[in-house]
């Protein structure tokens, strides 16, 4: 057994390093078109940063796990060839903004079928849309001549952050496929390390299907407790004491209630648009709206939370200095697509605050580009406006105490676990006065903070103080 991965990215390159730790005997290849990436995995300096994955990559690299840009000669050795490339939202034409851009997919499938002969099993690991195998199918059918195939779905679960974690014990393995022969061989790898009763098979449908309907749950819970946080905020209710209240309801359970300023990622939102996308496309547009409002919800929440800075410093942040902690979507993850901090960060300097940035693995040019990013329409064009603001009023430095010197105010973005660590008498005798302190991940114990001297702003957590006679 041979296996082929295209595509290195953050599910890519881990899924695979984790198949040849545990199977030294499986020659693994993974391939990219993008030689920098491709670079980075053969370094020192990988290029995801996820705890515990440096080690798992060192064991394996070199014995049975290889990096390359040879596409065509990984896919011709391989008896299983994994699909693992970017399903972005489609920005242009039929779909723009919903649908999931299957270009790279396609293509994946049409280089198969051009670089194969004998038999072939094909593994869905992107996240597709439902009944995405059929397509898959039918390019390697027409376009290949000496190729038989089977195609199984095999969406990952994993997170970022834990994914080693995740890709070591997983809660389940799904395989959904029509072959049982295809099935027994892909279940074959994951046993190595996976108890069987732990690997589900369905059909393909369910498979795909599956994936998607995890996610928007997933983002649905997060929605629905940062629904509650802004009535929480109004009413003096605590959302962390609710979290906790309707958590230990064994119908309900505890994971995943963590009011923020919303989810970020490359996943959640793309996959629940894509979800609403197939509700209209098969005549279902009641499904399709209950499901965008969870997207709705939180694009709400990222836009209450940057104008509460606002309205909190008497109406205007222009030319105050605001120092941001974290930028990546969420702790122990360098990725910073689709993170809140993105879009908070736009709309501060678009009421023309001065950002200090600050995040462990996050590098300036990285979040550069996500401003520009976020900051650009359509067309592709940003206006001179913009461009001026993130030229000139973004500084990016080395530590917390940098980015709060002199700071109007701190904004906490992402839940690192070193921010808990810091010397706050420091920071607070570098800031001035009033010290605002926005905690956008209800990361930092409110009452010691306040008896330091700073003034509190936390999710779900009213502003005001309740006086003795409420
Ligand atoms: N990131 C996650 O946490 C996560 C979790 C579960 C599932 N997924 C899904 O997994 C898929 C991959 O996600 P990702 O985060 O790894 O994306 P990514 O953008 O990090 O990586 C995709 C890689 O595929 C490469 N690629 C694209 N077309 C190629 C081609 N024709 N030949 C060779 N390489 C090609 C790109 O250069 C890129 O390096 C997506 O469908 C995503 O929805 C992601």
């Amino acid at each position: 057994m041979k296996i082929c991965c295209i595509g290195a990215g953050y599910v890519g390159g881990p899924t695979m390093a984790m198949i040849a730790k545990q199977c030294p005997e499986i020659p693994v290849h993974v391939v990219d078109l993008n030689q920098a990436r491709i670079d980075a995995w053969n370094s020192d300096q990988l290029p995801i940063y996820e705890p515990g994955l440096h080690e798992v990559v060192m064991e394996a690299r070199g014995r049975n796990l290889t990096f390359s840009t040879q596409v065509d000669a990984a896919i011709e050795e391989a008896d299983m060839v994994f699909i693992s490339v970017n399903t972005p939202t489609k920005t242009y034409g039929i779909g723009a903004g919903r649908a999931a851009n299957l270009e790279f997919v396609e293509k994946c499938a049409r280089q198969i079928a051009r670089c194969s002969s004998g038999h072939k099993i094909v593994v869905e690991k992107s996240t597709l849309p439902v009944r995405t195998a059929q397509a898959v199918k039918r390019i390697l059918s027409s376009e290949a001549t000496n190729l038989t195939f089977d195609v199984l779905s095999n969406p990952e679960f994993l997170a970022e952050g834990t994914a080693v974690e995740d890709l070591l014990d997983p809660d389940r393995v799904l395989i959904g496929g029509e072959s049982q022969q295809a099935i027994d061989a892909l279940c074959d790898v994951y046993a190595k390390w996976i108890p069987r009763e732990r690997i589900l098979t369905t059909n393909l449908w369910s498979s795909e299907l599956s994936k998607l309907t995890a996610n928007a749950f997933l983002a649905q819970r997060v929605s629905s407790i940062n629904a509650i946080s802004a009535l929480c905020e109004a009413t003096g209710a605590d959302v962390d004491e609710v979290a906790r209240a309707i958590g230990t309801d064994s119908r309900i359970g505890p994971k995943f209630l963590k009011s923020s300023i919303g989810f970020g990622g490359s996943c959640f939102q793309k996959d629940i648009l894509n979800l609403v996308y197939l509700c209209e496309h098969f005549g279902l547009p009641e499904v399709a709206a209950y499901w965008e409002q969870v997207v709705i919800m939180n694009d709400h929440q990222k836009q209450r939370f940057s104008e509460r800075i606002v309205k909190t410093m008497f109406n205007t942040v222009s030319d105050k200095k605001i120092g941001i902690w974290g930028f990546a979507f969420k702790k122990d993850t360098n990725d910073t697509r689709e993170s809140a901090a993105i879009y908070i960060c736009r709309d501060l300097l678009r009421e023309r605050a001065r950002l200090t940035i600050y995040d462990p693995r996050v590098p300036v040019e990285q979040i550069r580009a996500e401003l520009t990013y976020a900051c650009t329409d359509s067309n592709g064009q940003i206006s001179d406006a913009d461009r001026h603001m993130i030229e000139n009023n973004i500084e990016v430095v080395d530590d917390c105490y940098a980015a709060a010197d002199q700071a109007h105010a701190i904004a906490v973005l992402t839940e690192w676990d070193e921010f808990k660590e810091l010397d706050f008498q420091r920071v607070h005798d570098t800031m001035l006065r009033p010290a605002f302190l926005f905690d956008g991940r209800n990361l930092l114990d409110r009452e010691s903070m306040e008896s330091i001297g700073f003034e509190v702003h936390a999710i779900g957590k009213s502003s005001q103080k309740p006086r003795a006679e409420d």
